[in-house]
């Protein structure tokens, strides 16, 4: 069985994956870790993030680095979003996702395009959204445990650009599969939500 689980930064969309691999015991990818690396390869070697030519020259990246913790900081988010616009970046990563999700047994996967461009066919595909104001918060929170100093307000703004830029680009905006189902988490307790999650796929596989 093949899981596809999409939304927008912070909607609680990695948990709901985690929760459901670990459900139908399933490999799990977070997709966003691979533009992290393309963004920490770019950075890291001197490269510049908005040309095409260098991220693309960036995606050969080790496996090893997904484990990498610098990937899971703000700026590492920030700079996936910009080098996951570029559509020969998207090219370049899609095969190494579509070999995941092809495993035998299936696979779990969460990000932007995954029900839309990575799996069209997977057999349970949900939305996990909330509102911005809420996603702050919680990416916020994250962000103060983990160390950083950041206030709330620049966490929103940060959030309002990423689905700005997210939704805009051409190749393989984020946005919602006919298909899928919409999961809002804005009021729901982690549990709830992953109940809710589980529920869906339930009835998915069912229907
Ligand atoms: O949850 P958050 O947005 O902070 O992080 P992420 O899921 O690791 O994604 C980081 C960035 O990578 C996003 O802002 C997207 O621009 C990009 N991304 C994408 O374009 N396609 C995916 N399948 C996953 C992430």
């Amino acid at each position: 069985m093949i899981i596809a689980v999409d939304g927008p930064a912070a909607s609680g969309k990695g948990t709901i994956a985690r929760a459901l691999a670990r459900h139908y015991r399933l490999p799990h990818l977070d997709t966003g870790l691979l533009y992290r690396a393309v963004a920490a390869t770019v950075l890291r070697e001197g490269l510049d993030p908005t040309i095409e030519a260098d991220c693309v020259a960036a995606c050969d990246f080790d496996d090893a680095l997904l484990g990498d913790p610098w990937l899971r900081t703000d700026d590492a988010g920030k700079t996936a979003s910009i080098v996951s616009a570029h559509p020969l970046v998207r090219a370049a990563l899609l095969h190494r996702q579509r070999r995941f999700a092809a495993q035998p047994g299936g696979a779990v996967l969460d990000g932007r395009d995954i029900g839309t461009v990575i799996a069209p066919d997977a057999d349970a595909k949900l939305f996990v959204k909330a509102t911005p104001s809420i996603r702050a918060r919680r990416r916020h929170l994250e962000l103060v445990r983990s160390g950083e100093t950041v206030t709330f307000d620049r966490v929103l703004a940060d959030i309002r650009a990423r689905d700005e830029r997210d939704s805009g680009r051409a190749t393989a905006p984020l946005a919602m599969s006919p298909d899928a189902a919409p999961l809002d988490t804005s009021f729901l307790s982690i549990e709830a939500a992953i109940d809710r999650a589980i529920a869906i796929v339930e009835g998915q596989r069912a229907g």
